[in-house]
């Protein structure tokens, strides 16, 4: 199975900011988002064939309280209020892990906050596709 990483700072943010104020991020920065619910950051992620994906969500939350989110897939959640639990600090990152089916070709997987404490720090989306390889992305 090929992994896509999908870095957080390219992605489409509504209520946030990119920044790179604090160590350990991939690439050159990572998402804050406002501390609000509904604010979120999607990523369009292309797939070739249809079928269940692995995605691994990169983040920090250096606060003690959970970051609740929901996780959506092309407009439906596939994770009501996912717990992204503090990290010890802003500089520390952790990955929360689920599944989801993707549609063949382009897919929005969004993260949107639940709270007005807002997002966790985002660094990015890896997807693992089963059985595709690298260069079968688009
Ligand atoms: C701090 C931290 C930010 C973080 C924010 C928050 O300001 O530096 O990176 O996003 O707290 O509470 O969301």
């Amino acid at each position: 199975a090929a992994t896509n990483r999908y870095e957080a700072e390219s992605a489409t943010v509504s209520q946030g900011l990119v920044e790179a104020n604090h160590t350990g991020f991939s690439g050159t920065g990572f998402v804050n988002g406002d501390n609000l619910a509904g604010s979120y950051t999607e990523w369009a992620v292309n797939v070739p064939s249809a079928g269940s994906a692995t995605l691994v969500l990169r983040y920090a939350n250096g606060v003690a309280v959970n970051r609740s989110a929901d996780v959506s897939v092309n407009g439906t959640v596939v994770s009501a209020g996912r717990a992204f639990n503090g990290t010890g600090n802003w500089d520390t990152w952790a990955t929360s892990t689920l599944t989801a089916s993707l549609n063949a070709g382009s897919n929005r997987i969004r993260i949107s906050a639940t709270t007005d404490n807002g997002n966790p720090n985002l660094d990015y989306l890896d997807v693992v596709a089963a059985d595709a390889p690298a260069s079968d992305y688009q």
